[in-house]
């Protein structure tokens, strides 16, 4: 069956999952039937539907009419031979029992067209134990929603021993037409992909609790590794049993390694299972939460080590692509990054962008020294995110921008994010830096760049967009893009010439001279040069006087000194950026700098 000719989908089961995957279904034009055992569960179903659909026509999301549409194309029956009667999709979401399971499939296949698609909503069992009940099982697949699945965009599509190659094609279609984006699970194994590296990483928290404690694990997760939530109030979410269960499932399939903590082990016989009970990791009295400072003492990297390496087992084991893997993180377990991109960010044990507000001062600190804190698209966004921030709140009176470690402020944009950008892709960058240093200059409070080592490229752009830069006697200053046969793209064409002359701006960008801190000063690049081991206090020193400074008159300042025209030349410089993607010097200068050596331009 293509998903051409998909116009009817049975749903079975009418609980939470079933009644939100019809809804969805009928949401994206279907008609639908849904079938459940008692007509109890079909009004709670009904109910559940209006209201869901309800919140969404009150928030401005959908309209009247396209609910009461929505509303129209969805049946409800307690006749299984009724609800598969010419439907070409079947969606089973009732109870994780395969016996249950087996008796409703068989019954179901019997009843539904012969070339309909079956699909199975499980998120525990197996796809090709579940399709032992049907008659032909190269139609069975898994097509696994998330929790609400009006809400959560991603399906996992799983493939069976027996299911063909032409049914994974259609349901991922299916999932797609329904707004949803599918991942291609294409091996029948235990928790697919985001139960399993989720659940165990859970299990891998409660094994640090020895040495650890429960807050001050929660806490370093979400303040430094940028997980929404800590793994222990997770696990309190999603409740203990269900955390308990899966890993039993894990332990026998996948091994003794998975099998539940003790810690987790104890809260489920006492039956604290989380907030549902009122009482888990955390007691509910109260809402729990977890401050920065308790994260003080743990390593994120002790937790995050085993997330990666169970992600990698996934796709070494031919379930899933890496791809794939961190999109289901992200969409199916709401992580910011997937544990691929976090590898790829050098294990980020922290957040690669960090912000600290004291006194007064946000410091920003551009936080991936292992790639000499080389600019991402998604740091960019993060950047965009805390000067957004610092605009609204009033207690910040200065932002401060550092590197982390010691070798680097920033080296520029991440070069081996280039060669997957298209012209498209590349203007797109070169408009997000644009727009996001921009925001420097716009702020109405003063920014400090306080430079210790390399601020070339990217990073030498992002230090003169603001309004000060310090420098340690380390520091070296230039625009070497064109070492890579490439141009800068964050707005140094138009803000360089203005601060240092067109002179030496041009010999920084035309030849990549670099500048060290005192050249820099004599040029007016930069403000000031300090000993690198008395850097520290005197930029603490230098905020100081601004934080002290009169926020108004600071604010009116800094908007008189930049009162240029800088619309027309950043359109430019996207163009020009992302031109250079249309020819090959710029791929060979890449591959020059991956292989250090000195690269051979065309011309071309
Ligand atoms: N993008 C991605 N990775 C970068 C990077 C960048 N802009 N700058 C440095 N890195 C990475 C290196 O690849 C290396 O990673 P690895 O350890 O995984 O191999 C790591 O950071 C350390 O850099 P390395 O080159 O080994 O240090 P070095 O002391 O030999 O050289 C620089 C330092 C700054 C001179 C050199 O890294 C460099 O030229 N970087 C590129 C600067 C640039 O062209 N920026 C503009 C980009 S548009």
């Amino acid at each position: 069956m293509e998903a051409d000719k998909v116009q009817r989908v049975a749903v079975l089961g009418a609980g939470v999952m079933g009644h939100g995957i019809a809804q969805v279904a009928a949401v994206a034009g279907y008609d639908v039937t849904v079938r459940d055992i008692a007509q109890e569960y079909l009004d709670n179903a009904e109910a559940g539907i209006k209201d869901s659909l309800g919140r969404f026509v009150s928030r401005g999301r959908m309209s009247q009419e396209d609910m009461d549409a929505a509303l129209a194309r969805i049946k409800y029956t307690l006749d299984l031979g009724e609800a598969v009667k010419g439907a070409q999709l079947v969606i089973e979401a009732i109870p994780e029992r395969m016996e249950i399971k087996h008796k409703v499939w068989a019954e179901a296949a019997a009843k539904a067209p012969k070339d309909a698609i079956l699909a199975s909503n499980t998120s525990s069992l197996s796809i090709t134990g579940i399709a032992e009940a049907v008659p032909n099982p190269e139609r069975f697949i898994g097509m696994h929603f998330f929790n609400p699945p009006a809400i959560m965009k991603l399906v996992e599509v799983n493939q069976g021993e027996k299911t063909s190659e032409a049914t994974v094609e259609a349901v991922q279609e299916l999932a797609r037409r329904m707004g949803k984006t599918p991942v291609w699970v294409r091996k029948d194994a235990s928790g697919f992909i985001v139960n399993r590296v989720l659940v165990t990483y859970l299990n891998e928290a409660g094994k640090l609790l020895d040495g650890y404690g429960v807050e001050q694990i929660d806490a370093a997760m979400q303040h430094k590794a940028g997980m929404p939530l800590g793994p222990f109030m997770l696990s309190d979410l999603i409740g203990m049993d269900i955390v308990y269960n899966i890993l039993k499932v894990f332990e026998e399939n996948l091994g003794p390694e998975y099998a539940p903590c003790p810690r987790i082990t104890k809260l489920y016989e006492a039956k604290k299972l989380g907030r549902k009970t009122g009482e888990g990791f955390y007691s509910y009295e109260t809402r729990p939460s977890v401050s920065e400072e308790q994260a003080e003492g743990f390593d994120v990297k002790l937790l995050l080590k085993p997330f990666v390496e169970e992600a990698e087992k996934v796709v070494a084991e031919g379930i899933a692509s890496e791809e794939d893997v961190d999109t289901a993180m992200k969409l199916g377990a709401n992580l910011p990054r997937g544990p691929f991109e976090m590898k790829h960010m050098g294990l980020g044990e922290e957040r690669p962008i960090l912000t600290d507000k004291k006194d007064g001062v946000l410091t920003v600190t551009v936080n991936r020294p292992g790639k000499l804190n080389s600019m991402t698209a998604e740091m960019l966004e993060m950047i965009g995110e805390a000067l957004d921030a610092a605009a609204k709140d009033e207690s910040i009176r200065c932002v401060l921008f550092k590197g982390a470690g010691d070798r680097a402020f920033c080296a520029g944009a991440d070069i081996s994010q280039f060669p997957l950008l298209d012209v498209e892709g590349a203007r797109s960058l070169s408009r997000l830096g644009q727009t996001t240093y921009r925001k420097i200059v716009e702020l109405p409070k003063p920014v400090v760049a306080a430079v210790d080592g390399y601020c070339l490229g990217g990073g030498n752009e992002l230090a003169i967009h603001c309004d000060f830069r310090l420098a340690s006697e380390k520091a070296s200053f230039g625009q070497p893009e064109v070492n890579l046969g490439l141009i800068t793209g964050w707005g140094a064409t138009y803000i360089l010439p203005r601060l240092v002359g067109k002179s030496l701006a041009s010999e920084m960008m035309m030849t990549g001279h670099r500048l060290n801190a005192e050249e820099a000063h004599k040029a007016g690049l930069v403000n000031a040069v300090y000993p690198a081991e008395e850097f520290e206090a005197n930029v603490q020193e230098y905020v100081k006087t601004l934080v002290d400074g009169p926020p108004l008159a600071l604010a009116a300042m800094k908007k008189l000194v930049n009162m240029e025209d800088l619309e027309e030349a950043s359109n430019a410089e996207a163009d020009e950026f992302s031109n250079l993607w249309n020819y090959g010097d710029l791929m060979e200068g890449i591959r020059a700098f991956n292989e250090r050596r000195k690269p051979e331009f065309k011309g071309e």
